[in-house]
């Protein structure tokens, strides 16, 4: 994994992310478009649209920031996919023109920032691109350190006739980072997607914004937006100017 860096993922998935990653909650499209404001908006790391889409057809316009060429190539097979715009970079720097009511990083894909410089950086660069009240919205997991023993974590994903996948993960507390390999077996061999994270805690979150010029306006447990509480296994925040 030394060639690892932000396109790998989506160029080794792009071909099953969607039969693997198809399902959304109807919930986080009425609230993007909710804070969108009439849009437009502006994903990061927006893959193969899985939320961009319907958020499209929902009435807001999306624009899209994403390293990946062959996940842009399978959002733009899709019907309307064609209609979204996206820029071709490293959503850490934003590299876009213009401002947003809505800038949205959805799926842990903050996370895939693999240091605290880059991240922070991200956040600078949203703040930058953000219309006089808009907002930022970033929805991550809640880190658990109970999933690791000495650690590592295997989980069992899926198993079928002929059919098994599995996660492999290592995890380094100090550089808050979790290395993982999704595997899928078939009868033809073994299948490696490797996937690189640094986990953010909700106050790091929170520090990240202030550095940015940012605050905290709200954070929920889930897109219906239930409180967020120390038995959440994932929060969405929201943050906007100071
Ligand atoms: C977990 S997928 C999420 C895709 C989409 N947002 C969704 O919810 O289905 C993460 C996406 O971010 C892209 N990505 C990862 N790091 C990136 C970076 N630094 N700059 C731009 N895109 C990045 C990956 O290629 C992938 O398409």
């Amino acid at each position: 994994m030394e060639s690892y860096d932000e396109t790998t993922y989506g160029d080794a998935i792009a071909h099953i992310y969607d039969d693997w990653y198809e399902s959304y909650d109807p919930a986080a499209i009425e609230t993007l478009a909710e804070l969108a404001r009439g849009g437009p908006a502006l994903e990061l790391g927006i893959g193969t649209g899985r939320i961009a889409l319907p958020l499209q057809d929902r009435g807001v316009m999306v624009h899209g920031i994403e390293a990946s060429e062959k996940m842009v190539a399978k959002l733009q097979a899709k019907p309307g996919g064609y209609r979204i715009p996206v820029t071709i970079g490293n959503f850490a720097d934003v590299p876009v023109q213009g401002e947003y009511p809505l800038i949205f990083v959805v799926f842990n894909t903050l996370f895939a920032l693999l240091t605290q410089e880059e991240q922070v950086q991200c956040f600078r660069n949203v703040a930058e691109h953000l219309a006089p009240d808009g907002v930022f919205v970033t929805e991550t997991f809640m880190p658990d350190m109970t999933r690791f023993q000495r650690g590592q974590n295997i989980s069992l994903v899926a198993m079928d006739d002929g059919y098994l996948r599995i996660d492999v993960t290592r995890h380094d507390p100090v550089l808050q980072h979790i290395y993982s390999q999704h595997v899928a077996w078939t009868e033809s061999g073994a299948r490696f997607y490797p996937v690189r994270l640094r986990y953010i805690w909700p106050s790091e979150l929170d520090l990240m914004a202030q550095l940015a010029g940012l605050k905290l306006v709200a954070r929920w447990g889930d897109w219906s937006k239930s409180p967020f509480t120390k038995d959440s296994g994932k929060l969405i925040s929201v943050f906007g100017r100071a």
